[in-house]
């Protein structure tokens, strides 16, 4: 049988300096010990025992001197490709990187000009804009179609966005944050057409690419074609899949050499030399010894993401937290409550004592919907909602059942 790992166990993050405790404290700092916050994409999860127990021993044995990349590091990474997404990769291609939002900065100086227009899907994780707008470029919204909570490209807009001259780059969230869609083949082969035919080129942030609900299948888009590999920067990490974002480490697949110098040239600007030599580490442990841990927590989330759907379906009506396919964000909707941006987000954390990412910082598509963190222990997800049933039957009593 093999080993059973713990997700039950909730460790308490106060004042360790985690994002997004630290935010919900700064704001209410009385609030009672029990509460856990379903905001930022990391886990209340313990990472896996064999990271933790080799990452304890790469300190008992190494010098923590700069670091770079190595032999071991590279066949991880080549191997986790291959096995899990059936990617071929060469060594020479791996770019590494203290973070995907480091590389989405670097993609966009390295790839356009001021004033460029870069392309994204709204709503859509919200450093894809200040990648853009911070570096002066301009950002057009390609907004996603949704149709009873599922959502779609809407390729006539793209398309006609794509022959736009001053448009020079498409930034693609795959699977994508916040909606929880995973791209099929042929979405993403009409994606890659239409930026082949209009000269764009494709940051591709797949950095949620291992996390698939039961029965999905993601495609890396760089595999569909020769053509797409030479103009499709692919941005991975082992950091979502196993908890390890406080480490720092990525690794951004650029095929064609040309776009990989200009790349990192760009990093060289900046003087982003990464020697992350736990990074590294972490990595090699995470791709080699830790893919029991990451099925088991798997599992997990389907589970979770099948309670919260389950619970508004039984509780309440109008609101709705629609099935993901991939990513451990579920998106729900709130929006036939009436209240507004910071009015939601209100209600949300003084009535219900409920933390969520608020769906207005995905843009404006994102207005009056919640998202939420499935990456929780299940009991510490169910308290949250009985909490947000209690405060919407005594405000809102008609949205329940
Ligand atoms: C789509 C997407 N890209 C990038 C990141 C963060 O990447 P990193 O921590 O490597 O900068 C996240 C984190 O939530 C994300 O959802």
């Amino acid at each position: 049988m093999s080993k059973k790992y713990d997700f039950e166990t909730l460790v308490s993050r106060k004042n360790q300096g985690s994002y997004k405790w630290d935010q919900m404290y700064k704001e209410y700092p009385d609030l009672p010990n029990d509460i856990v916050p379903f905001s930022v994409a990391d886990m209340e999860l313990q990472i896996a025992s064999e990271i933790k127990e080799g990452l304890k021993k790469y300190i008992d044995e190494a010098i923590l001197g700069y670091t770079g990349t190595y032999k071991e590091y590279f066949e991880a990474v080549i191997s986790w490709m291959k096995r899990r997404h059936d990617f071929d990769i060469q060594k020479e291609w791996i770019v590494t990187s203290s973070g995907v939002v480091s590389a989405l900065f670097d993609s966009v100086k390295a790839f356009t000009e001021k004033e460029d227009g870069v392309i994204v899907f709204t709503p859509v994780y919200y450093p894809f804009y200040s990648a853009i707008k911070l570096n002066g470029r301009k950002i057009i919204e390609c907004p996603l179609i949704e149709n009873e909570g599922r959502y779609t490209i809407d390729f006539e807009n793209f398309e006609k966005l794509a022959k736009e001259e001053k448009n020079k780059l498409l930034i693609l969230c795959s699977p994508h944050n916040p909606v929880g869609r995973v791209w099929t083949e042929e979405e993403l082969r009409k994606i890659g057409e239409i930026a082949l035919e209009n000269n764009l080129k494709i940051v591709s942030d797949e950095i949620h690419f291992d996390i698939l609900m039961e029965g999905e299948k993601h495609t890396v888009l760089q595999t569909l074609s020769e053509e797409l590999s030479e103009i499709t920067i692919t941005c991975t990490a082992p950091t979502k899949t196993f908890n390890l974002a406080g480490i720092g480490i990525s690794n951004i697949i650029i095929k064609n050499e040309k776009l990989r110098k200009k790349f990192i040239a760009e990093q060289g600007k900046s003087s982003a030399h990464v020697f992350a030599a736990l990074g590294y580490r972490a990595c090699i442990l995470a791709y080699t010894q830790s893919e029991e841990w990451f099925e088991q927590f798997l599992q997990l989330i389907n589970k979770n993401q099948k309670t919260v759907n389950k619970f508004f379906e039984e509780k309440f009506t109008e609101l709705r937290a629609p099935l993901i396919q991939g990513t451990y964000l579920q998106w729900i909707d709130f929006r036939a409550l009436g209240l507004k941006g910071e009015e939601l987000k209100k209600f949300m954390n003084e009535k219900a004592q409920i933390f969520f990412s608020e769906g207005y910082t995905f843009g404006k598509d994102g207005e009056g919907f919640e998202r939420i963190n499935l990456a929780a222990p299940t009991h510490i997800l169910e308290k949250g909602l009985e909490r947000l049933y209690e405060a919407i039957k005594k405000e809102y009593p008609n949205f329940c059942k």
